[in-house]
């Protein structure tokens, strides 16, 4: 049976941005359901929330497991027969942080394969493969939002300009995943324009986690907040867009 209580998927939610936003959305009545390819720390995350008073789920969900999308599916369907919100957040760089990339001498001439082969197969094509296999799920609630979780490292507007913040940060291959996923979010959200599902994309900030590092200023918990607002977008909102909270990026 369809459930009444608006249901989301949060790829991995077992901790950083991923687990606040779980949180947050928990605490305005969505069911978070938490993906973790590590299932102690996916079964503590659901604890964690239990006790702040949130009930979640969990289930295990690798990115570059195949198997683990149709046991995503099969859950969702069995469990509430639709999926309203999914949040591809689950992310990884081999390229360092932000701040250390710039010790990197040969950022693009001498990345090698597996660093960029693997970023592009976890922040792109893992996103691109498992949101289809979701989404007939999505197709049946009656607002879905689907929100991927890019960066401004994703901009081409803003790392092609000398006055930009990200100008020279050395990251080519993470760089390259999020600007894949932006192509993703527009051509999906074009292909979607005349249903009730929403898609964009957006940029948590500059936040201290283990991918963003030890000198960035923000904190998960505010890095969760503009997935919230892209995941809770009334029918007038916007699709096809890039967001950090309600400003528009440049692409
Ligand atoms: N932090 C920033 O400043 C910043 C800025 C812009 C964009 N972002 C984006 O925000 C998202 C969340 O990043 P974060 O800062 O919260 O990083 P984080 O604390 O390092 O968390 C990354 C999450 O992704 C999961 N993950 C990595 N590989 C996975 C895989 N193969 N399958 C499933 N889950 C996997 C990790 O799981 P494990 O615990 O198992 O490793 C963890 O839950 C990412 O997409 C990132 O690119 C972050």
């Amino acid at each position: 049976m369809m459930s009444e209580q608006k249901i989301a998927f949060i790829t991995g939610a077992n901790r950083g941005i991923g687990f606040e936003t779980a949180k947050k959305l928990g605490k305005l009545g969505i069911f978070p359901v938490i993906g973790s390819r590590n299932e102690e720390s996916g079964k503590a995350a659901v604890e964690k929330l239990k006790a702040e008073g949130i009930e979640s789920d969990f289930i295990k969900f690798d990115v570059s497991d195949k198997k683990d999308y149709t046991s995503a599916y099969e859950y969702f369907d069995k469990k509430f027969g639709k999926l309203d919100i999914l949040i591809n957040n689950a992310g990884v760089s081999y390229e360092g942080d932000p701040v250390s990339s710039f010790g990197n001498e040969v950022p693009v001439s001498g990345i090698s394969e597996e660093a960029l082969r693997d970023t592009m197969e976890a922040n792109f094509f893992a996103v691109v493969f498992s949101t289809q296999v979701l989404l007939p799920l999505i197709r049946k609630s009656d607002a879905g939002r689907i929100v991927n979780v890019s960066s401004t490292l994703g901009s081409l507007n803003m790392l092609s300009d000398p006055s930009s913040s990200v100008y020279g940060i050395k990251m080519f291959g993470y760089s390259t995943s999020k600007t894949a996923l932006n192509s993703f979010t527009v051509h999906l959200a074009n292909e979607l324009k005349n249903t009730a599902i929403k898609v964009n994309s957006i940029h948590p900030g500059w936040i201290h986690t283990e991918l963003g590092g030890s000198a960035a200023p923000m904190t998960p918990e505010d890095g969760a907040s503009t997935s919230v607002l892209l995941a809770t977008l009334p029918a007038d909102g916007p699709t096809g867009g890039y967001f950090h909270l309600d400003e528009t990026i440049g692409w």
